[in-house]
């Protein structure tokens, strides 16, 4: 961006000087009572015009067509990258898990297997145990957990343990991944010494190498979209689903089975061997951020294939079809820290169930706001 604007302005320098160069070579030759000799006035523009270009070269072109195949790759391995909260977050190269110690490389490629392909070892029909629905973590956090807005485990390592109030403890790595073995894959939790368990703590923090304590790399997570105006419809959802979603999910939503019949093709998105009702997808704003970006299977954050109203209308549709209960008497134990789009009551405020279900949410927000600004003030 410099230097383009550099190398015009040098441009018009030299000409200038070159004028009056030439006009002082003129007067120069008419003061010495000679006559201006033309050839080596014109061996001074030539020589002028040749420093202009030449230099002009040295700087627009690239500096990888110089200094091509530069060494220094050979002789310094990359970098650990440093993730801060403004960097976008890919997930470490797995090449380097072989510079691991053995047994604790093994771990953590086992932890990833298990992220990945979670069904073979532990769904209905797994190798190791069966106490998960079928689905693979992998099917909602895409890339194994490292894609970025792919609901990625960037941010785990270096935020974990921490309160969340779902609980109203203090949760660790362990927890919160036995939390989505019990809701999204509406399974059977963990042992924590389990081999399984540590297998997949080990690969949440070998993804954490180069994050600092208490740092969110951008990119992890759930996007949260903007609050329609209007409460999100499930009919305008169905013609969504209809169009983009079915050709893989099915019409029924039941998704399709690979050719050996024990793994998908295409996860369900509801009935029984879908995510249960204290999953984080049945939210619909945790849906809606999450397809928004990654959904129909191809989408990247980089261009999104649904507006952000056919994305909450869309989760309105899926969110509203049957799939496997959970008692969550237990959760939020605080009630006035439940999102504002908790579908299911007590709530602390006046709106009514169906609109902390499909919003309008703005006004919930804006209460719940006010409400906590009041609850800060009578602390002090
Ligand atoms: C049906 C979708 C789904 C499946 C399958 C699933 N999860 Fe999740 N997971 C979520 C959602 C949604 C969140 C919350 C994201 C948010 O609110 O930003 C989440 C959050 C997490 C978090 C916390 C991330 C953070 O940064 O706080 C961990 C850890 C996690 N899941 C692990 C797993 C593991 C391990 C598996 C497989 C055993 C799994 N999940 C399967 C949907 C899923
Ligand atoms: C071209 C096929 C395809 C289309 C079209 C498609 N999906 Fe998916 N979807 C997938 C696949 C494959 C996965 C699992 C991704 C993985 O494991 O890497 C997935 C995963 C999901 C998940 C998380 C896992 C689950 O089953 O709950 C949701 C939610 C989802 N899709 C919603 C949608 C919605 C909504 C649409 C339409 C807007 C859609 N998908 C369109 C193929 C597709």
């Amino acid at each position: 961006m410099l230097l383009g604007l550099a190398v015009p302005i040098m441009a018009i320098f030299v000409l200038v000087w070159w004028h009056n160069l030439d006009d002082a070579l003129r007067a120069l030759s008419m003061q010495g009572g000679r006559p201006l000799d033309e050839r080596s006035s014109k061996r001074t523009t030539q020589a002028v015009w040749a420093t202009v270009i030449i230099t002009s070269a040295l700087v627009l072109v690239p500096k990888p067509l110089i200094h091509h195949t530069s060494d220094t790759a050979a002789t310094h391995p990359p970098p650990v990258p440093r993730y801060t909260a403004d960097s976008l977050w890919y997930g470490p190269d797995t090449t380097t898990i072989a510079g691991l110690e053995t047994t604790r490389a093994s771990l953590v490629r086992y932890g990833r297997e298990l992220i990945a392909n979670t069904a073979a070892y532990l769904g209905p029909q797994g190798s190791i145990d069966h106490r998960t629905n079928g689905m693979n973590c992998q099917n909602c956090h895409l890339d194994a957990g490292t894609r970025p807005w792919g609901n990625n485990y960037g941010a785990v390592w270096s935020t974990y343990p921490k309160f969340r109030e779902r609980s109203g403890t203090m949760e660790s790595i362990v927890k919160r991944v036995n939390d989505c073995i019990e809701r999204s894959l509406n399974g059977k939790a963990l042992d924590s010494a389990s081999h399984e368990m540590l297998a997949i703590v080990a690969y949440m923090e070998w993804l954490g190498t180069g994050i600092g304590k208490g740092v969110k790399p951008k990119g992890t997570g759930i996007i949260d979209l903007a609050f329609l105006d209007r409460p999100a419809d499930p009919v305008r959802g169905e013609r969504i689903f209809k169009a983009k979603c079915m050709s893989c999910h099915e019409a029924d939503g039941q998704g399709r089975k690979n050719a050996d019949g024990l793994t998908y093709l295409y996860p369900p998105l509801w009935g029984e061997h879908s995510y249960n009702v204290g999953a984080g997808l049945y939210r619909v704003s945790r849906f809606a951020g999450y397809v928004k970006n990654n959904m129909p299977q191809g989408t990247t954050y980089a261009a999104p294939q649904l507006t952000d109203e056919e994305a909450w209308d869309v989760a309105a549709y899926v969110d509203s079809q049957q799939r496997p209960d959970r008692d969550l008497s237990k959760d939020w134990p605080r009630i006035a820290a439940k999102p504002v789009d908790h579908p299911f009551g007590p709530y602390t405020d006046t709106f009514s169930e169906p609109q902390h279900k499909f919003g309008p949410f703005g006004p919930i927000a804006a209460a719940k706001k006010k409400n906590d600004a009041k609850a800060q003030a009578s602390k002090k």
